[in-house]
């Protein structure tokens, strides 16, 4: 049987053909424009990720014998706020994840409401980008937009929705919204009635590896399928490519370097931590994780490489860096402001350290050290709860690049797990379309007969010394720049 993977991205949907036995028979790639309508705004159409996965699923089935296809399922961008209106109308441009105009919807949430209640509603606190503070920014902002809501979703399951007719959600997803009771893998009626929301107006959630039901027949007709394929509920983007590397059961690693970062820790039981620093939402593998999330990752490599230096090379860009651990330059990577573990939409994008005989391969290293520092805070949360991680796997755009894995290795000091496929998200939702197919009885199943690690990379005793010190150094620059941000922005 065959299995396709959506992965509905920031910059682009991705999309994968899977075999049974785990094998990627075909990938392609759609973009569809991102907006900015004001700094620190971003938005995305709705109508376009639907229209590229159309598009992006007839691309991947040239070819194919679509007969054989028996499931979809997804990996999504999280937190973005979709709204429909009665007649299943988008509403309004969605607001996604990286948006950082809720300030003082998020000041209301945590320091009105207070932290301790969102966490114990939620288990998690308040954030720019998560979805609740966005419900009242858009209640406060656009009274009459707010007016017309029937539905509420999520970016990947403004899809499912469009394949199947199904308002649904999954329990990873729905965990980053903060009116979802993480523990008790429900919605919450406090956080409902604090969003002036009726539980009606959310999805059904599911499992990631329930099906939520099948394509509706005018789908399965232009797409050439058959009519019983079966659509699986999905993850959100993070536990999606969790599952596209194996990182489920207890206390596995994942870093994922795309458009953000993220470094995601899967846990059997629920946690929180005591500052809610880490967010603490439920897995796709019907369990629990832990997870760090800075805003900009790859995405300051692409911005460095396509808009500033205008080149689409990077790895002749990336050939010039030789002296690893000796940079004196820094790199904030807050382009968009950063979540993990700052909590900080004011932030911005810093170099520091240049002098007079500063490199362009000085500037370009620091950018791909400051994202590995970035995560390294993160890492260093886990730390301080006791978490003991000794390697991780990784994913992303980013991963492709041997110098910043060895970057990563060597700033995380922890051995990194090269799988065969680098496809996180995609490959996780082909896996979950396949357990709800019955192909496999679980998610941990699939996972430990598909996902194959081909190489490590190691940390070098000399070279994490070197980086240990730079690290001290990085950590220092954020605080001391924190107050400027407030007065800059
Ligand atoms: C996770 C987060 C991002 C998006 C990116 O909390 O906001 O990783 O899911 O697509």
């Amino acid at each position: 049987m065959l299995y396709i993977g959506i992965d509905l991205g920031t910059s682009a949907v991705k999309l994968l053909l899977m075999d049974s036995e785990g094998n990627i028979k075909n990938i392609v790639s759609k973009e569809y424009p991102l907006y900015f309508p004001h700094p620190g705004w971003s938005e995305q159409k709705p109508e376009d990720w639907y229209e590229q996965t159309m598009l992006g699923i007839e691309e991947l089935l040239a070819g194919a014998d679509k007969s054989q296809v028996a499931g979809i399922s997804f990996g999504g961008q999280m937190h973005g706020l979709v709204i429909l209106d009665e007649n299943d109308e988008v509403i309004r441009p969605a607001i996604l994840w990286n948006d950082g105009r809720t300030t003082e919807e998020c000041d209301y949430l945590n320091n009105v409401i207070g932290k301790e209640k969102l966490s114990e509603y939620t288990a998690n606190i308040s954030f720019t980008g998560f979805t609740a503070p966005k419900i009242l920014w858009v209640k406060n902002k656009e009274p009459e937009n707010f007016a017309r809501i029937k539905k509420i979703m999520l970016p990947k399951d403004y899809i499912a929705y469009k394949l199947t007719g199904v308002h649904c959600t999954d329990v990873s997803d729905a965990s980053g919204m903060l009116v979802f009771d993480v523990k008790n893998r429900k919605w919450s009626k406090e956080m409902c009635d604090i969003c002036g929301i009726s539980e009606e107006q959310l999805a059904t959630c599911y499992e990631s590896y329930e099906a939520v039901g099948t394509v509706l027949p005018e789908i399965a007709a232009k797409l050439g399928i058959p009519e019983t394929v079966k659509v699986a509920a999905g993850a959100g983007d993070n536990a999606a490519a969790a599952v596209g590397t194996g990182t489920v059961g207890d206390g596995m690693c994942n870093i994922s370097l795309g458009t953000s970062g993220t470094v995601f820790i899967s846990s059997r039981n629920f946690g929180v931590d005591k500052f809610n620093a880490l967010h603490s939402f439920a897995h796709a593998d019907g369990s629990y994780h832990l997870m760090g999330c800075m805003l900009s990752a790859a995405s300051c490599n692409k911005w460095w490489m396509d808009e500033i230096l205008k080149t689409k090379d990077y790895g002749a860009e990336q050939a010039g860096i030789e002296k690893l651990g000796e940079n004196h330059v820094y790199f904030l990577p807050y382009l968009m402001g950063e979540r993990s573990p700052h909590n900080d939409p004011a932030a911005r994008g810093t170099f520091i350290g240049m002098t007079m005989d500063t490199t362009r391969e000085d500037m370009t290293q620091a950018v791909l050290e400051g994202v590995a520092y970035a995560l390294r805070d993160s890492f260093e949360v886990a730390k301080e709860l006791g978490i003991k991680i000794e390697r991780t796997k990784i994913c992303g755009g980013g991963a492709k690049s041997p110098l910043w894995k060895k970057m990563i290795a060597n700033i995380l000091n922890i051995k990194v797990d090269i799988i065969e496929s680098e496809e996180g998200p995609a490959m996780g939702g082909a896996m979950l379309a396949a357990v709800a197919c019955g192909e496999y009885a679980s998610v941990e199943e699939i996972a430990a007969k598909i996902v194959k690690v081909v190489d490590t990379v190691e940390p070098t005793p000399e070279l994490a010394e070197k980086y240990e010190a730079r690290y001290q150094q990085f950590k220092q620059i954020y605080p001391a720049l924190k107050p400027v941000f407030q007065v800059i922005k």
